[in-house]
């Protein structure tokens, strides 16, 4: 499979870039071309702007968000690596969700998640999160954020199979980190093709 990796994050030392570099070790192993966007490192604006809204069929969209989709439509499976903010996506990440993936190229069945106009893909999330995993559990975050993200949003851009992995305690000690980062490989060495 050709598998796109998308990284928030802006600095190349942070736990989020180490997660990334792991998943695509695995998925490399595994047999798997991959590809970076590294959001920050190639300067994404996040900003939603007329431009965006002004995309219809005769105009096309920005050349940038026309890039990001060309990047996804060659890739099986994707795998979104951003930091847990406020328990929900950074603006970088919330903005390229926002920008890119539109109204008539992604979806057009606004009340059916799983009418995607996108072929089906394998989606991964790894989410790096300074909380622990019962926190999440019990607050309630983790089945908040199955259902925004995994059956929500990700439902829209017809990724099946989806996992959404929380890598809880990333700001934790560094052998709890080493186990994150094994999670990772693990992952991307045995990623599953897409179903349908
Ligand atoms: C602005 C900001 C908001 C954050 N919000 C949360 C949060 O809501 N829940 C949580 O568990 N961790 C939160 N964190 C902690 C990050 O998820 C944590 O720092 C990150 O996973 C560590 O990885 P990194 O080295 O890639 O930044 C937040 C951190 C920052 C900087």
């Amino acid at each position: 499979m050709h598998v796109l990796i998308v990284l928030d994050h802006p600095d190349p030392g942070s736990f989020s870039a180490a997660a990334a570099a792991a998943f695509m070790t695995g998925a490399k192993a595994a047999g798997h071309s991959t590809e970076l966007a590294d959001l920050h490192g190639e300067g994404f604006d996040p900003r939603w702007t007329m431009a965006d809204i002004g995309a219809d069929d005769s105009t096309p969209p920005p050349k940038d968000v026309l890039a990001e989709q060309a990047r996804i439509e060659r890739a099986d499976a994707l795998c979104l690596v951003f930091p847990l903010f406020w328990w929900g996506m950074p603006a970088m990440t919330k903005g390229w969700v926002d920008r890119v993936w539109t109204w008539g190229w992604a979806y057009d069945q606004l009340d059916d998640p799983e009418k995607s106009l996108q072929r089906s893909r394998t989606g991964v999330l790894l989410i790096p999160a300074g909380a622990r995993s019962d926190e999440m559990e019990e607050e309630g975050y983790t089945a908040a954020l199955e259902t925004a993200w995994t059956t929500g949003t990700f439902g829209y851009f017809g990724f099946s199979p989806r996992r959404l992995e929380l890598l809880c305690g990333s700001t934790g000690s560094r052998p709890r980190r080493e186990a994150l980062l094994a999670r990772c490989h693990q992952i991307g060495l045995n990623l599953p093709d897409p179903e349908g």
